[in-house]
Protein backbone atom coordinates (compact mmCIF):
# COMPACT_ATOMS: atom_id res chain seq x y z
CA UNK A 1 0.00 0.00 0.00
CA UNK A 2 1.26 3.48 -1.02
CA UNK A 3 1.97 5.42 2.60
CA UNK A 4 3.56 8.65 2.20
CA UNK A 5 1.58 10.11 5.47
CA UNK A 6 2.05 9.17 9.53
CA UNK A 7 -0.90 6.60 10.58
CA UNK A 8 -3.08 9.09 11.51
CA UNK A 9 -3.24 10.67 8.42
CA UNK A 10 -3.74 7.42 6.42
CA UNK A 11 -6.42 6.63 8.85
CA UNK A 12 -8.15 10.16 8.12
CA UNK A 13 -7.55 9.38 4.37
CA UNK A 14 -9.86 6.41 4.20
CA UNK A 15 -12.23 8.63 5.21
CA UNK A 16 -11.73 10.92 2.80
CA UNK A 17 -11.50 7.96 -0.01
CA UNK A 18 -15.24 6.39 1.50
CA UNK A 19 -16.74 9.31 0.73
CA UNK A 20 -15.27 10.55 -2.31
CA UNK A 21 -17.94 8.99 -4.93
CA UNK A 22 -20.51 10.73 -3.09
CA UNK A 23 -18.67 13.95 -3.03
CA UNK A 24 -18.19 13.99 -6.83
CA UNK A 25 -21.91 13.24 -7.30
CA UNK A 26 -23.00 16.64 -5.35
CA UNK A 27 -21.26 19.55 -4.80
CA UNK A 28 -20.60 21.54 -1.91
CA UNK A 29 -23.49 24.51 -2.02
CA UNK A 30 -22.44 28.23 -1.81
CA UNK A 31 -22.93 30.02 1.82
CA UNK A 32 -25.50 32.91 1.93
CA UNK A 33 -24.30 36.61 2.73
CA UNK A 34 -25.35 36.06 6.39
CA UNK A 35 -23.70 33.13 6.54
CA UNK A 36 -19.92 34.37 4.95
CA UNK A 37 -20.34 37.28 7.48
CA UNK A 38 -20.69 35.06 10.65
CA UNK A 39 -17.79 32.93 9.40
CA UNK A 40 -15.72 35.86 9.27
CA UNK A 41 -16.44 37.41 11.88
CA UNK A 42 -15.76 34.49 14.17
CA UNK A 43 -12.82 32.68 12.69
CA UNK A 44 -10.74 35.18 9.78
CA UNK A 45 -7.87 36.78 11.87
CA UNK A 46 -8.47 39.89 11.04
CA UNK A 47 -11.24 39.81 12.85
CA UNK A 48 -8.74 39.09 16.37
CA UNK A 49 -8.75 42.13 18.48
CA UNK A 50 -5.50 41.05 20.61
CA UNK A 51 -3.83 40.79 16.93
CA UNK A 52 -4.28 44.90 16.57
CA UNK A 53 -2.93 47.79 17.98
CA UNK A 54 -3.60 51.48 17.66
CA UNK A 55 -1.46 53.71 15.44
CA UNK A 56 0.14 56.31 17.61
CA UNK A 57 1.26 59.07 15.32
CA UNK A 58 1.25 59.90 11.23
CA UNK A 59 -1.51 60.44 8.80
CA UNK A 60 -3.23 57.46 10.15
CA UNK A 61 -3.36 58.39 13.84
CA UNK A 62 -5.76 56.53 15.59
CA UNK A 63 -6.60 53.74 13.34
CA UNK A 64 -5.48 50.05 13.49
CA UNK A 65 -2.56 48.35 12.78
CA UNK A 66 -1.64 44.57 13.10
CA UNK A 67 0.84 44.64 15.99
CA UNK A 68 3.85 43.94 13.63
CA UNK A 69 3.18 46.66 11.41
CA UNK A 70 2.75 49.40 14.31
CA UNK A 71 5.75 48.23 15.75
CA UNK A 72 7.65 49.35 12.47
CA UNK A 73 5.65 52.51 12.03
CA UNK A 74 6.49 53.19 16.00
CA UNK A 75 10.32 52.62 15.07
CA UNK A 76 12.81 54.49 14.59
CA UNK A 77 14.52 55.64 11.49
CA UNK A 78 17.73 53.59 9.87
CA UNK A 79 19.31 56.75 9.30
CA UNK A 80 17.93 58.73 12.32
CA UNK A 81 21.63 59.22 13.60
CA UNK A 82 23.96 58.62 10.30
CA UNK A 83 25.27 61.66 8.57
CA UNK A 84 24.40 61.34 4.68
CA UNK A 85 26.12 63.74 2.45
CA UNK A 86 22.66 65.16 0.40
CA UNK A 87 25.16 67.32 -1.85
CA UNK A 88 27.12 64.12 -2.92
CA UNK A 89 24.82 62.69 -5.18
CA UNK A 90 25.33 59.05 -6.60
CA UNK A 91 22.76 58.55 -9.33
CA UNK A 92 20.65 61.35 -10.55
CA UNK A 93 17.59 60.08 -13.15
CA UNK A 94 13.75 61.65 -13.83
CA UNK A 95 12.33 58.47 -12.33
CA UNK A 96 13.12 56.02 -9.43
CA UNK A 97 11.59 52.56 -9.42
CA UNK A 98 12.09 51.12 -5.81
CA UNK A 99 11.30 47.32 -6.36
CA UNK A 100 12.13 45.19 -8.65
CA UNK A 101 9.21 42.69 -8.95
CA UNK A 102 6.39 42.83 -11.37
CA UNK A 103 5.34 46.61 -10.66
CA UNK A 104 8.32 47.96 -11.18
CA UNK A 105 9.39 46.47 -14.09
CA UNK A 106 6.70 47.16 -15.81
CA UNK A 107 6.22 51.06 -14.58
CA UNK A 108 10.48 50.89 -15.32
CA UNK A 109 9.72 49.70 -18.71
CA UNK A 110 6.54 52.31 -19.79
CA UNK A 111 8.86 55.20 -18.19
CA UNK A 112 11.63 54.40 -20.75
CA UNK A 113 9.04 53.96 -23.70
CA UNK A 114 7.56 57.37 -22.18
CA UNK A 115 11.62 58.86 -23.00
CA UNK A 116 12.32 59.16 -19.20
CA UNK A 117 15.88 58.32 -18.08
CA UNK A 118 14.55 55.59 -15.22
CA UNK A 119 16.29 53.41 -12.63
CA UNK A 120 15.56 50.18 -10.80
CA UNK A 121 16.95 49.57 -7.42
CA UNK A 122 15.96 46.56 -5.22
CA UNK A 123 17.54 44.84 -2.23
CA UNK A 124 17.65 41.39 -3.82
CA UNK A 125 17.87 40.74 -7.23
CA UNK A 126 15.62 41.79 -10.12
CA UNK A 127 12.40 39.51 -9.89
CA UNK A 128 12.95 38.64 -6.40
CA UNK A 129 9.72 39.55 -5.47
CA UNK A 130 5.98 37.91 -4.81
CA UNK A 131 5.35 38.34 -8.52
CA UNK A 132 7.89 35.28 -8.85
CA UNK A 133 5.89 33.28 -6.84
CA UNK A 134 2.30 33.79 -7.90
CA UNK A 135 0.80 30.48 -9.64
CA UNK A 136 -2.18 30.58 -10.60
CA UNK A 137 -3.11 33.06 -12.64
CA UNK A 138 -4.20 36.70 -13.71
CA UNK A 139 -7.70 37.54 -14.48
CA UNK A 140 -9.34 39.59 -17.62
CA UNK A 141 -12.40 39.62 -19.46
CA UNK A 142 -11.65 39.64 -22.47
CA UNK A 143 -13.71 36.74 -24.06
CA UNK A 144 -16.96 37.40 -25.50
CA UNK A 145 -19.09 35.74 -23.03
CA UNK A 146 -17.56 38.16 -19.91
CA UNK A 147 -16.97 41.81 -19.91
CA UNK A 148 -14.98 44.45 -17.53
CA UNK A 149 -18.54 45.38 -15.94
CA UNK A 150 -18.80 41.76 -14.60
CA UNK A 151 -15.07 41.57 -13.54
CA UNK A 152 -15.71 44.93 -11.86
CA UNK A 153 -19.04 43.41 -9.88
CA UNK A 154 -17.02 40.20 -8.88
CA UNK A 155 -13.90 42.22 -7.76
CA UNK A 156 -15.65 44.77 -5.80
CA UNK A 157 -18.05 42.37 -4.16
CA UNK A 158 -15.24 39.92 -3.45
CA UNK A 159 -13.96 43.03 -1.62
CA UNK A 160 -16.65 43.34 0.56
CA UNK A 161 -17.27 46.73 -1.67
CA UNK A 162 -14.40 48.63 -0.15
CA UNK A 163 -12.57 48.81 -3.32
CA UNK A 164 -12.03 52.32 -4.23
CA UNK A 165 -14.53 52.26 -7.66
CA UNK A 166 -11.62 54.74 -9.55
CA UNK A 167 -9.12 51.99 -9.29
CA UNK A 168 -11.11 49.65 -9.75
CA UNK A 169 -12.48 50.44 -13.09
CA UNK A 170 -9.10 51.02 -13.94
CA UNK A 171 -8.23 47.50 -12.79
CA UNK A 172 -10.81 45.96 -14.91
CA UNK A 173 -10.74 47.98 -18.36
CA UNK A 174 -7.38 48.05 -18.84
CA UNK A 175 -7.37 43.85 -18.31
CA UNK A 176 -7.34 43.08 -21.31
CA UNK A 177 -4.74 45.30 -22.55
CA UNK A 178 -2.68 44.23 -19.71
CA UNK A 179 -2.92 40.41 -21.54
CA UNK A 180 -1.86 41.48 -25.10
CA UNK A 181 1.13 43.29 -23.78
CA UNK A 182 2.18 40.47 -21.94
CA UNK A 183 1.25 37.74 -24.79
CA UNK A 184 3.40 40.43 -27.20
CA UNK A 185 5.89 40.75 -25.16
CA UNK A 186 6.43 37.03 -25.28
CA UNK A 187 4.55 35.15 -21.76
CA UNK A 188 3.69 31.66 -22.82
CA UNK A 189 -0.07 31.38 -21.80
CA UNK A 190 -1.65 28.46 -21.98
CA UNK A 191 -3.46 28.12 -25.08
CA UNK A 192 -5.98 26.11 -27.60
CA UNK A 193 -4.12 24.31 -30.39
CA UNK A 194 -6.32 26.72 -32.62
CA UNK A 195 -4.61 30.01 -30.17
CA UNK A 196 -7.38 30.61 -28.00
CA UNK A 197 -6.63 31.44 -24.54
CA UNK A 198 -7.27 28.50 -22.11
CA UNK A 199 -9.46 30.24 -18.87
CA UNK A 200 -10.60 29.19 -15.80
CA UNK A 201 -12.05 30.05 -12.87
CA UNK A 202 -11.01 31.49 -9.46
CA UNK A 203 -12.31 31.99 -6.20
CA UNK A 204 -15.17 34.26 -6.84
CA UNK A 205 -15.20 34.51 -10.36
CA UNK A 206 -18.62 34.62 -12.48
CA UNK A 207 -16.95 34.18 -15.51
CA UNK A 208 -13.70 32.13 -16.34
CA UNK A 209 -11.72 34.54 -16.81
CA UNK A 210 -8.47 33.34 -15.01
CA UNK A 211 -5.22 33.21 -17.95
CA UNK A 212 -2.42 30.83 -17.01
CA UNK A 213 0.77 29.80 -17.77
CA UNK A 214 0.56 26.17 -16.13
CA UNK A 215 0.99 27.00 -12.18
CA UNK A 216 3.99 29.25 -13.09
CA UNK A 217 2.16 32.30 -14.04
CA UNK A 218 4.12 34.82 -11.77
CA UNK A 219 7.10 33.01 -13.05
CA UNK A 220 6.30 33.14 -16.57
CA UNK A 221 5.49 36.81 -16.56
CA UNK A 222 8.62 37.84 -14.60
CA UNK A 223 10.69 36.11 -16.99
CA UNK A 224 9.38 37.88 -19.61
CA UNK A 225 9.22 41.38 -18.19
CA UNK A 226 12.25 41.22 -16.55
CA UNK A 227 14.18 40.19 -20.10
CA UNK A 228 12.66 43.29 -21.51
CA UNK A 229 13.91 45.76 -18.79
CA UNK A 230 17.46 44.16 -19.52
CA UNK A 231 16.97 43.98 -23.43
CA UNK A 232 16.18 47.71 -23.12
CA UNK A 233 19.14 48.69 -20.95
CA UNK A 234 17.16 50.27 -18.00
CA UNK A 235 19.89 49.92 -15.26
CA UNK A 236 19.20 47.94 -12.09
CA UNK A 237 20.89 48.58 -9.19
CA UNK A 238 20.54 45.30 -7.15
CA UNK A 239 21.43 44.24 -3.66
CA UNK A 240 20.70 47.52 -2.14
CA UNK A 241 17.64 48.77 -0.57
CA UNK A 242 15.52 52.15 -0.24
CA UNK A 243 16.16 52.93 3.46
CA UNK A 244 14.16 56.86 3.76
CA UNK A 245 12.46 58.83 1.01
CA UNK A 246 14.07 62.04 0.31
CA UNK A 247 12.20 65.40 0.19
CA UNK A 248 12.58 69.03 -0.92
CA UNK A 249 11.71 72.30 0.58
CA UNK A 250 8.67 72.27 -2.05
CA UNK A 251 7.45 69.19 0.31
CA UNK A 252 8.04 67.10 -2.98
CA UNK A 253 9.62 63.91 -2.96
CA UNK A 254 13.17 64.19 -4.27
CA UNK A 255 14.57 60.92 -3.94
CA UNK A 256 16.25 58.40 -1.75
CA UNK A 257 18.82 57.19 1.06
CA UNK A 258 19.99 53.78 -0.38
CA UNK A 259 21.50 51.50 1.38
CA UNK A 260 24.50 48.75 -0.16
CA UNK A 261 23.17 45.65 1.16
CA UNK A 262 26.91 44.04 0.74
CA UNK A 263 28.95 47.23 1.90
CA UNK A 264 26.47 48.92 4.23
CA UNK A 265 27.30 52.07 2.71
CA UNK A 266 24.64 54.74 1.88
CA UNK A 267 23.91 56.71 -1.57
CA UNK A 268 21.99 59.09 -2.44
CA UNK A 269 19.68 58.62 -5.73
CA UNK A 270 18.31 62.30 -6.77
CA UNK A 271 15.00 62.04 -8.74
CA UNK A 272 11.95 63.73 -10.16
CA UNK A 273 9.11 61.34 -9.47
CA UNK A 274 9.81 58.58 -7.76
CA UNK A 275 7.86 55.06 -7.30
CA UNK A 276 7.27 53.06 -4.78
CA UNK A 277 7.07 49.63 -5.80
CA UNK A 278 8.27 47.12 -2.79
CA UNK A 279 5.65 44.61 -2.67
CA UNK A 280 4.00 42.94 0.22
CA UNK A 281 4.62 42.25 4.06
CA UNK A 282 4.37 38.36 4.70
CA UNK A 283 7.56 38.20 6.05
CA UNK A 284 6.33 40.60 9.33
CA UNK A 285 4.55 37.02 9.21
CA UNK A 286 1.54 38.48 11.02
CA UNK A 287 -0.38 36.70 13.71
CA UNK A 288 2.69 34.10 13.62
CA UNK A 289 1.28 32.50 10.39
CA UNK A 290 3.68 31.33 8.17
CA UNK A 291 3.74 32.63 4.86
CA UNK A 292 4.19 32.19 0.96
CA UNK A 293 6.04 35.43 0.20
CA UNK A 294 9.40 35.76 -0.93
CA UNK A 295 12.29 36.91 1.75
CA UNK A 296 11.96 40.66 1.34
CA UNK A 297 8.13 40.81 1.69
CA UNK A 298 8.90 43.00 4.64
CA UNK A 299 6.28 46.26 4.15
CA UNK A 300 8.84 48.47 3.52
CA UNK A 301 7.50 51.16 1.33
CA UNK A 302 4.30 51.08 3.70
CA UNK A 303 7.25 52.58 6.03
CA UNK A 304 9.00 54.90 3.92
CA UNK A 305 5.89 56.59 2.84
CA UNK A 306 4.37 56.65 5.94
CA UNK A 307 6.98 58.20 7.32
CA UNK A 308 7.49 60.84 4.66
CA UNK A 309 3.44 61.69 4.96
CA UNK A 310 1.85 59.33 3.27
CA UNK A 311 -1.33 57.72 4.29
CA UNK A 312 -2.07 53.95 4.48
CA UNK A 313 -5.95 52.53 3.77
CA UNK A 314 -6.87 49.40 5.18
CA UNK A 315 -3.73 48.42 6.43
CA UNK A 316 -5.66 46.13 9.00
CA UNK A 317 -6.72 44.12 6.02
CA UNK A 318 -4.29 40.70 5.03
CA UNK A 319 -4.94 38.36 2.91
CA UNK A 320 -4.37 34.41 4.03
CA UNK A 321 -4.68 32.23 1.46
CA UNK A 322 -6.56 29.15 2.29
CA UNK A 323 -4.37 26.43 0.35
CA UNK A 324 -0.64 26.82 2.04
CA UNK A 325 0.92 23.77 2.68
CA UNK A 326 0.56 21.96 6.16
CA UNK A 327 3.26 19.43 5.80
CA UNK A 328 6.02 18.18 5.28
CA UNK A 329 7.54 20.85 7.40
CA UNK A 330 10.41 21.60 4.84
CA UNK A 331 7.25 23.36 2.83
CA UNK A 332 5.14 25.07 5.24
CA UNK A 333 3.04 27.73 4.00
CA UNK A 334 4.04 27.44 0.69
CA UNK A 335 1.89 28.25 -1.94
CA UNK A 336 -0.55 25.92 -3.32
CA UNK A 337 -2.26 27.91 -5.81
CA UNK A 338 -6.04 28.05 -6.30
CA UNK A 339 -6.09 26.17 -9.29
CA UNK A 340 -5.98 23.12 -7.90
CA UNK A 341 -9.38 23.45 -6.88
CA UNK A 342 -10.12 25.32 -10.49
CA UNK A 343 -8.92 22.40 -11.51
CA UNK A 344 -11.58 19.75 -9.32
CA UNK A 345 -10.16 19.11 -5.85
CA UNK A 346 -12.31 20.11 -3.02
CA UNK A 347 -11.89 20.72 0.77
CA UNK A 348 -12.30 17.59 3.09
CA UNK A 349 -12.27 18.00 6.70
CA UNK A 350 -11.00 14.75 8.77
CA UNK A 351 -14.17 12.80 9.01
CA UNK A 352 -14.04 13.31 4.84
CA UNK A 353 -16.98 15.87 4.34
CA UNK A 354 -16.31 18.66 1.98
CA UNK A 355 -18.07 21.10 4.38
CA UNK A 356 -17.96 24.00 2.10
CA UNK A 357 -17.57 25.01 -1.58
CA UNK A 358 -13.76 24.94 -3.05
CA UNK A 359 -14.56 28.21 -4.82
CA UNK A 360 -15.58 30.65 -2.31
CA UNK A 361 -13.86 33.68 -1.54
CA UNK A 362 -10.22 33.56 -0.15
CA UNK A 363 -11.36 34.99 3.63
CA UNK A 364 -14.13 32.59 3.51
CA UNK A 365 -11.74 29.83 2.55
CA UNK A 366 -9.48 30.37 5.14
CA UNK A 367 -12.16 31.28 8.14
CA UNK A 368 -13.69 27.63 7.17
CA UNK A 369 -10.51 26.15 7.21
CA UNK A 370 -9.60 27.83 10.43
CA UNK A 371 -13.02 26.77 11.87
CA UNK A 372 -12.40 23.18 10.85
CA UNK A 373 -9.29 22.78 13.01
CA UNK A 374 -10.27 24.70 15.56
CA UNK A 375 -13.40 22.73 15.93
CA UNK A 376 -11.62 19.20 16.08
CA UNK A 377 -12.23 18.11 12.51
CA UNK A 378 -8.37 18.82 11.84
CA UNK A 379 -5.74 16.54 10.88
CA UNK A 380 -2.80 17.03 13.34
CA UNK A 381 0.82 16.78 11.56
CA UNK A 382 3.84 15.91 13.26
CA UNK A 383 4.34 18.58 15.64
CA UNK A 384 0.91 19.34 16.55
CA UNK A 385 -0.27 22.02 13.52
CA UNK A 386 -3.46 21.29 12.30
CA UNK A 387 -4.57 21.09 8.49
CA UNK A 388 -7.46 20.29 6.19
CA UNK A 389 -7.32 18.14 3.17
CA UNK A 390 -7.31 19.07 -0.11
CA UNK A 391 -8.86 16.26 -2.32
CA UNK A 392 -6.22 16.34 -5.35
CA UNK A 393 -7.07 12.53 -6.88
CA UNK A 394 -9.97 14.15 -8.09
CA UNK A 395 -9.10 16.44 -10.31
CA UNK A 396 -7.51 13.37 -12.76
CA UNK A 397 -11.03 11.18 -11.89
CA UNK A 398 -13.03 14.56 -13.43
CA UNK A 399 -10.19 15.80 -16.00
CA UNK A 400 -8.23 12.51 -17.16
CA UNK A 401 -5.27 11.15 -16.60
CA UNK A 402 -2.39 13.45 -16.98
CA UNK A 403 -4.42 16.78 -16.01
CA UNK A 404 -2.24 17.14 -12.79
CA UNK A 405 0.83 16.87 -14.90
CA UNK A 406 -0.73 19.48 -17.69
CA UNK A 407 -1.76 22.03 -15.76
CA UNK A 408 -0.49 22.27 -12.28
CA UNK A 409 2.83 20.10 -12.75
CA UNK A 410 4.81 22.78 -9.85
CA UNK A 411 2.27 21.65 -7.58
CA UNK A 412 2.93 17.90 -8.71
CA UNK A 413 7.03 18.63 -8.50
CA UNK A 414 7.05 20.15 -5.12
CA UNK A 415 4.91 17.10 -3.77
CA UNK A 416 6.65 14.54 -5.55
CA UNK A 417 9.72 15.83 -4.07
CA UNK A 418 8.82 14.47 -0.55
CA UNK A 419 7.77 11.60 -2.17
CA UNK A 420 3.54 12.56 -2.33
CA UNK A 421 1.95 11.96 -5.23
CA UNK A 422 -1.09 14.30 -5.18
CA UNK A 423 -2.34 12.23 -8.11
CA UNK A 424 -2.68 9.72 -5.49
CA UNK A 425 -3.57 10.75 -2.39
CA UNK A 426 -4.68 14.47 -0.74
CA UNK A 427 -2.67 16.87 0.43
CA UNK A 428 -2.39 18.65 3.72
CA UNK A 429 -3.60 22.64 3.79
CA UNK A 430 -3.95 25.31 6.41
CA UNK A 431 -3.92 29.24 5.36
CA UNK A 432 -0.51 30.87 4.83
CA UNK A 433 -0.03 35.05 5.15
CA UNK A 434 -0.51 35.69 1.22
CA UNK A 435 -0.98 39.05 0.88
CA UNK A 436 -1.42 42.76 2.10
CA UNK A 437 -4.82 44.14 1.01
CA UNK A 438 -4.20 47.59 2.03
CA UNK A 439 -1.25 49.72 1.58
CA UNK A 440 -0.36 53.68 0.37
CA UNK A 441 -3.48 55.34 -0.81
CA UNK A 442 -3.49 56.64 -4.51
CA UNK A 443 -5.47 58.17 -6.97
CA UNK A 444 -5.94 55.81 -10.05
CA UNK A 445 -2.62 57.51 -11.58
CA UNK A 446 -0.60 56.02 -9.00
CA UNK A 447 0.47 59.07 -7.07
CA UNK A 448 -0.19 59.60 -3.25
CA UNK A 449 -2.50 62.25 -1.65
CA UNK A 450 -0.04 64.11 -0.24
CA UNK A 451 3.19 64.04 -1.36
CA UNK A 452 3.83 65.44 -4.95
CA UNK A 453 5.75 63.35 -7.17
CA UNK A 454 5.37 60.15 -5.19
CA UNK A 455 3.62 57.42 -6.83
CA UNK A 456 3.10 54.09 -5.83
CA UNK A 457 2.12 50.67 -8.19
CA UNK A 458 1.63 47.11 -7.09
CA UNK A 459 0.47 45.10 -3.34
CA UNK A 460 2.27 48.34 -1.68
CA UNK A 461 -0.92 50.34 -2.86
CA UNK A 462 -4.03 50.23 -0.34
CA UNK A 463 -7.57 50.22 -2.12
CA UNK A 464 -7.54 48.39 -5.01
CA UNK A 465 -9.16 45.13 -3.99
CA UNK A 466 -11.25 46.55 -1.05
CA UNK A 467 -10.78 44.11 2.26
CA UNK A 468 -10.45 40.78 -0.29
CA UNK A 469 -8.43 40.36 -2.94
CA UNK A 470 -9.81 37.57 -5.59
CA UNK A 471 -7.40 35.37 -7.12
CA UNK A 472 -5.58 36.52 -10.42
CA UNK A 473 -6.31 40.47 -9.91
CA UNK A 474 -2.87 40.78 -8.13
CA UNK A 475 -0.59 39.68 -11.21
CA UNK A 476 -3.33 42.14 -12.88
CA UNK A 477 -2.61 44.96 -10.72
CA UNK A 478 0.69 45.16 -10.42
CA UNK A 479 0.86 45.24 -14.66
CA UNK A 480 -1.92 47.80 -15.00
CA UNK A 481 -0.98 50.11 -12.45
CA UNK A 482 2.46 49.44 -12.88
CA UNK A 483 2.54 50.65 -16.43
CA UNK A 484 0.27 53.28 -15.58
CA UNK A 485 2.72 55.00 -12.68
CA UNK A 486 5.48 54.53 -15.65
CA UNK A 487 3.81 56.55 -17.71
CA UNK A 488 2.41 59.45 -15.15
CA UNK A 489 5.87 59.30 -13.65
CA UNK A 490 7.59 59.41 -16.64
CA UNK A 491 5.24 62.92 -17.38
CA UNK A 492 5.30 64.35 -14.51
CA UNK A 493 9.29 64.28 -14.05
CA UNK A 494 9.43 66.57 -17.20
CA UNK A 495 7.82 69.39 -15.66
CA UNK A 496 9.44 69.08 -12.59
CA UNK A 497 12.25 70.99 -10.66
CA UNK A 498 13.69 69.40 -7.84
CA UNK A 499 14.82 71.68 -5.00
CA UNK A 500 17.32 70.99 -2.01
CA UNK A 501 17.19 67.47 -0.85
CA UNK A 502 16.65 67.15 2.93
CA UNK A 503 15.61 64.40 5.45
CA UNK A 504 13.37 66.79 7.53
CA UNK A 505 10.44 64.38 7.85
CA UNK A 506 12.05 61.94 9.70
CA UNK A 507 13.40 63.91 12.02
CA UNK A 508 9.68 65.31 12.56
CA UNK A 509 8.42 61.91 12.90
CA UNK A 510 10.95 61.19 15.37
CA UNK A 511 9.80 64.02 17.16
CA UNK A 512 6.17 63.41 16.95
CA UNK A 513 6.84 59.55 17.96
CA UNK A 514 8.59 60.65 20.99
CA UNK A 515 6.01 63.54 22.05
CA UNK A 516 3.32 60.79 21.85
CA UNK A 517 5.34 58.41 23.80
CA UNK A 518 5.09 55.70 21.34
CA UNK A 519 8.78 54.83 20.23
CA UNK A 520 9.51 51.32 20.00
CA UNK A 521 13.09 51.90 20.14
CA UNK A 522 13.70 49.47 17.46
CA UNK A 523 14.71 50.52 13.78
CA UNK A 524 12.41 50.01 10.20
CA UNK A 525 12.04 49.40 7.84
CA UNK A 526 12.65 46.03 8.82
CA UNK A 527 14.46 45.03 5.21
CA UNK A 528 14.43 41.25 6.23
CA UNK A 529 13.01 39.02 8.35
CA UNK A 530 15.72 37.72 11.34
CA UNK A 531 15.04 33.80 11.63
CA UNK A 532 18.43 33.22 13.14
CA UNK A 533 18.49 31.50 16.69
CA UNK A 534 19.82 33.91 19.48
CA UNK A 535 19.36 31.47 22.22
CA UNK A 536 22.86 29.66 23.46
O1 LIG B 1 -3.64 30.65 -5.64
C1 LIG B 1 -2.92 31.29 -6.39
O2 LIG B 1 -2.47 30.82 -7.41
C2 LIG B 1 -2.63 32.68 -6.06
C3 LIG B 1 -2.94 33.61 -6.91
C4 LIG B 1 -3.09 35.01 -6.48
O3 LIG B 1 -2.78 35.34 -5.33
O4 LIG B 1 -3.59 35.81 -7.26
Amino acid sequence: MYTPYPENMMESIKKVEATRAERMATEPRRLTADEKDALLKEFHPDYNPDAFAEIKVGPNKGEKAPRELAHMLHSTSRIQNEKIDLTKIDYDVDVLVIGGGGAGSSCAIEAHNAGADVMIVTKLRIGDANTMMAEGGIQAADKENDSPVQHYLDCFGGGHFAGRPELVKRLVMEAPDAIKWLNELGVEFDKEEDGEMITTHGGGTSRKRMHAAKDYSGAEIMRTIRDEVINLGIPVVEFTSAVELLKDEKGQVAGAVLQNMETGDYLVARAKTVVIATGGAGRMHYQGFPTSNHYGATADGLILGYRAGAPLLYQDSIQYHPTGAVYPAQILGALVTEKVRSVGAQLVNAEGEAYIHPLETRDVNASGVIRECREGRGVEVPGGLKGVWLDTPMIEILGGEGTIEKRIPAMFRMYMNYGIDMRKVPILIYPTLHYQNGGLEINGDGFTKTIPNLLVAGEAVGGIHGRNRLMGNSLLDIIVFGRNAGKAAAAKAKETEIGTMNLDHIYQYAEELKKADADEHDISPLLFPDYARHER
